[in-house]
């Protein structure tokens, strides 16, 4: 598969099927993750896959959290934000909520479906060394990208999955994850349910006007 295609093809998955993953297949994935580049070559991640029983086992913890801290999906900013990107998160709700009546869930359900993965047969947590600051996340937002893509290729699909990053304690305790690491992002992965009305939704991009300066 062209790279390109496999780049317009890629969607996030909401809806997995129970069909697992086999092992080869995970480890060719985290071979080809861990082509990507980083500075200095310090290949400053860790990847911890989680397969089987273990996905729900931890999504049950992480939903307990939940229900005792709130912490919701969020964009996290630390200003409030300007409208240009109020305007696309109400653009992303616009084409998800008819998706999501149409699947029957409930209103809650991009969080209570993170939450445990939205059933997916595997999850890839990824931790950044404790050793570096916060911005050396860059190098993992890389490595991830390969792994979205490669995953792609390979006929899987996938869904970031952010939200329980503000959760990493939890993460890190069930998964015996060193107390120092960061917990950058889980991807969930596995096989779409391709009759999921919330699996055909696209989400648009913005005109490259918008984003893209040229001098
Ligand atoms: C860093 C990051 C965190 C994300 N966290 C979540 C999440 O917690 N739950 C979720 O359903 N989707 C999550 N997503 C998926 C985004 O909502 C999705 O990528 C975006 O709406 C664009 O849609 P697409 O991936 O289908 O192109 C996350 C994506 C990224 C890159």
């Amino acid at each position: 598969m062209p790279i390109a295609q496999a780049i317009e093809d890629r969607r996030s998955c909401r809806v997995f099927t129970d069909q697992s993953v086999p092992q080869e297949t995970l480890e060719r994935l985290m071979e080809l993750t861990c082509r990507a580049p980083s500075a200095i070559n310090l290949q400053p991640w860790q990847f911890t896959v989680l397969r089987g029983e273990e996905v729900p086992r931890l999504g049950k913890k992480l939903t307990r959290a939940y229900a005792e801290r709130g912490i919701s999906c969020g964009p996290d900013n630390t200003k409030p934000l300007p409208d240009i990107y109020l305007e696309r998160q109400k653009e992303l709700n616009r084409l998800m909520g008819p998706a999501m009546e149409q699947a029957g869930v409930e209103r809650n359900f991009i969080n209570t479906g993170s939450l445990v993965f939205y059933g997916a047969p595997a999850v890839v947590v990824a931790t950044l060394d404790g050793a570096f600051p916060a911005e050396r996340a860059l190098d993992l937002g890389f490595a991830l990208g390969w792994l979205l893509l490669a995953a792609q290729e390979m006929g899987l699909a996938t869904c970031p999955v952010g939200l329980v990053c503000s959760y990493g304690d939890i993460i890190k305790d069930f998964l015996n994850i060193d107390q120092d690491r960061r917990v950058v992002l889980t991807v969930a992965l596995g096989y779409a349910d391709p009759n999921s009305p919330l699996n055909q939704v696209r989400s648009p991009r913005a005109p490259l006007d918008q984003v893209v300066r040229w001098y």
